[in-house]
């Protein structure tokens, strides 16, 4: 085990697993004793062939993927996708959002640049506190986008919007592979990768190929879905070394039993932390309990004039992250796939001191 680590809460980039480190630190000098260091070698090579298509098949396992889908790997964040999934699906069409926060909100301002936006259902009057489930899809849509786990707010949906025949659009970077997921259900789900996946730097989405059908001739290059279908994400080079860190989490994800014994993970720690806050009037969580998201777990203090004093403590003590978002402030921890269950049962024993000493 790697010595001096702290309890990392941030929302992202984020914890990797400690096994995962220490097998990338080792190959990030000679991968696999080739002689060479993983960032360092051809992504047309052999060595990063099998990564690459590792990569590939180890995710098609974990999500029991059909051929009906391609998967490819793209950069420039899950805020590209913003861009090129109007860009490429909207085909002329009107296209249908949840807004459910602020990073709803950014896919919305970026699709009207390209169309006609309709929003299919909002909690923005409720300062984005839960997830609306009355969801109003206009059968002719081009598509119904939503964000799956809003990580700002610490809000997540159960279960997919029934978007009928409308192909389902999902933002899934802060929820990625943390519990089981049928994805028939989706025309396309996507994932910047520095939650539960790996580094910043590369972006997976898993696309329905009838969907490359309509996309407009034309479109820049690199802004096209078929340049990464039909070149296996290699028309230009790859984030190479990201991709790799994936692989190794992929590879661990499957080590763990897979995203049904990770979802049971992630519900028991989820779980010991919203009992905490709901044991105490000390604290109190933002999201509606029905609403409640397992990966950013948002509270307060009852007197939010003590937090920053919380958050100086809890960072002395090895808690690194903590802090909520700048927009909304407050507490958040982010307690993704590798985030170990040590840690919470930590954190809750310091909110318990902290509470014992200031309640
Ligand atoms: C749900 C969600 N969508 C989109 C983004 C933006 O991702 P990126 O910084 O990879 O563009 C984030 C980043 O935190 C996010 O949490």
């Amino acid at each position: 085990m790697i010595e001096n680590r702290i309890y990392n809460f941030s929302a992202g980039p984020a914890v990797l697993p400690e096994d995962v480190l220490v097998r990338v630190r080792d190959n990030l000098v000679n991968y696999k004793g080739c002689g060479l260091g993983v960032a360092e070698m051809s992504h047309r090579g052999k060595e990063f062939t099998q990564i690459i298509e590792g990569a590939e098949a180890s995710l098609k396992r974990l999500l029991s993927l059909s051929d009906d889908y391609a998967i490819i790997f793209t950069t420039g964040g899950a805020t590209n996708q913003f861009s090129m999934v109007p860009m490429n699906l909207m085909a002329g069409k009107t296209a249908d959002y949840i807004n459910t926060g602020s990073w709803s909100k950014k896919a919305i301002a970026e699709a009207k640049k390209f169309g006609e936006v309709r929003v299919a259902a909002s909690s923005q009057e409720e300062s984005f506190s839960y997830i609306p489930t009355d969801v109003d899809v206009s059968s002719d849509a081009a598509y119904l986008h939503f964000t799956s786990n809003n990580t700002i707010f610490g809000t997540q949906f159960s279960s997919e919007p029934d978007a009928g025949s409308v192909a389902l659009v999902c933002d899934a970077s802060s929820d990625f592979l943390h519990k089981p997921l049928d994805v028939s259900k989706y025309g396309l789900i996507y994932a910047g990768a520095q939650k539960n996946l790996g580094p910043a730097g590369v972006t997976i989405a898993i696309i329905r190929k009838d969907l490359l059908d309509r996309i407009p001739e034309n479109l820049p290059i690199m802004l096209d879905y078929r340049t990464y279908v039909e070149n296996n994400s290699l028309y230009n080079t790859p984030p190479t070394f990201p991709i790799y860190v994936v692989r190794e989490v992929l590879s661990w994800l499957e080590a763990q039993g897979g995203l049904a014994e990770i979802e049971k993970r992630n519900r028991r720690k989820a779980g010991m932390l919203y009992d905490a806050i709901d044991a105490s009037d000390f604290y109190r969580g933002t999201a509606r309990k029905d609403s409640r998201s397992v990966m950013n777990v948002t509270f307060r203090l009852t007197d939010e004039a003590l937090e920053p004093s919380f958050l100086e403590k809890a960072a002395a003590a090895g808690f690194s992250g903590l802090k909520g978002h700048r927009s909304v402030g407050g507490v958040r921890a982010s307690i993704y796939n590798a985030f170990p269950e040590q840690g919470i049962s930590e954190l809750i024993k310091f909110m318990r001191e902290f509470e014992s000493s200031h309640g």
